[in-house]
């Protein structure tokens, strides 16, 4: 909740869970220059600098409106030195050099450029730097040393880094929905991620698969998954124990647990899209876009379009929607929140005391922030 204060400062919450932070951001330049800062850190495994920046941003981006000097900042939280003095930078002379030298350092573009590859993370791509690797095609090169997903991101590198557009995000959710009511009647599909914060457009499309009745979800993911792949839809697709969490918290999750900590299954795909206006008025009978393989130019009619898919079960749902949901920076701080100052243990499967020794069920995401003793905070203003 931010409130502005007469002597033109703002009160804002420590924890992003505790704040509004709706599109747009008001400060895009701002966060765009902490951003780039964060993920160099990343890039160097400077986790904890990093997040410090991540935080910095995100405290601007539940801001009003444009911050305009940096008296301003005073009185808000997670803004260390480095961020004021760089905030400051930007704000007199429009850009900061620290972050322009980094972003044209040979090291920064290439880490970038190598993660932005499907399948590919920050330790990966570190080691193809050290190799000496600069561009795709230092890669491309060397097919055997790359994992199947890899070789799939390298292949669709292209249509995987151009912005999902909504539209392009409810047509694969439409699609999954067919396919899951084929496989199940009565299963639902709910489009999460920060297209349920209402962002315009993404990276991928996140999508959470459930049945009313516990149980009968069970074994879904495979079906669906074999369901599309026969329809032509499936550019690559690898089913995945869910292990996000259990990795995050290892230190924390209590054993007795730890089997039902497995029952989610994900997928990570690319979806075939077919994208042309006429494909929708060519009706029943045309050829099905997904099943053109035209690799390059004008002619081509279809992309490809990464695609997440989470099956979960009834009792789990909104803890798995919450958790899905997003950003990044508002789940970090509704678990650090949850422990820190409720003594509980919050994951996309559950929430639990740690002092009553209690498992708290929910029926709502609504009910998770009751537990928690905070205020609901809607999706589209979860954009921390
Ligand atoms: P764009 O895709 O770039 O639009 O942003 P996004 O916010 O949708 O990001 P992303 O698709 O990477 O993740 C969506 C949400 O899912 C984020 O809040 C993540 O924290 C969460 N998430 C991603 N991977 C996992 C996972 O393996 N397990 C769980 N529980 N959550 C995950
Ligand atoms: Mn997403
Ligand atoms: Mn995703």
């Amino acid at each position: 909740v931010s409130v502005e204060k007469p002597q033109d400062t703002w009160l804002v919450a420590a924890y992003a869970c505790q704040r509004r932070s709706p599109l747009p951001n008001n400060n895009q330049l701002l966060t765009d220059a902490l951003e780039t800062l964060a993920e160099e850190a990343h890039f160097c495994g400077h986790e904890g600098r990093s997040l410090a920046f991540s935080r910095a941003s995100s405290v601007l981006k539940a801001l009003p409106r444009t911050v305009r000097r940096v008296q301003e900042l005073d009185s808000l939280p997670c803004l260390g030195e480095h961020s004021k003095r760089v905030i400051q930078e930007v704000l007199e002379d429009g850009t900061s050099a620290e972050v322009e030298t980094i972003r044209q350092s040979e090291k920064y573009q290439a880490m970038k450029l190598f993660t932005k590859i499907f399948g590919v993370g920050v330790k990966t791509a570190h080691q193809w730097y050290q190799e000496g690797r600069r561009t795709l095609d230092d890669l491309r090169g060397h097919p055997a040393q790359l994992s199947k997903e890899q070789q799939a991101g390298l292949i669709h590198y292209e249509d995987l880094n151009t912005p999902v557009k909504r539209a392009d995000a409810e047509a694969i959710g439409q699609v999954v929905r067919e396919a899951v009511n084929k496989c199940l009647p009565g299963a639902s599909v709910t489009l999460t991620g920060g297209f349920r914060r209402g962002k315009p457009s993404g990276h991928d499309v996140d999508l959470l698969i459930t049945h009313p009745v516990e149980g009968q979800e069970a074994g879904l993911l495979k079906k669906v998954i074999a369901c599309l792949d026969q329809q032509g839809f499936l550019l690559y697709h690898s089913i995945h124990r869910n292990t996000f969490e259990s990795l995050e918290d290892s230190d924390q999750e209590p054993s007795s647990h730890a089997s039902s900590m497995d029952q989610y299954e994900r997928c990570f795909s690319i979806f075939c899209l077919g994208d042309l206006p006429g494909d929708a008025q060519e009706g029943a009978g045309a050829e099905k876009p997904s099943r053109v393989r035209r690799t390059s130019g004008a002619s081509r009619f279809w992309k490809a379009v990464r695609v997440d898919l989470v099956v979960t079960p009834y009792s789990q749902f909104p803890f798995a929607l919450l958790g899905w949901t997003g950003s990044r920076i508002f789940e970090r701080d509704l678990r650090r929140f949850a422990k820190r100052e409720k003594k509980m243990l919050l994951n996309s499967h559950t929430l639990y005391h740690l002092e009553q020794k209690t498992w708290m069920s929910a029926a709502s995401e609504k009910e998770i922030f009751q537990h928690l003793g905070l205020e609901y905070i809607p999706p589209e203003e979860r954009n921390a």
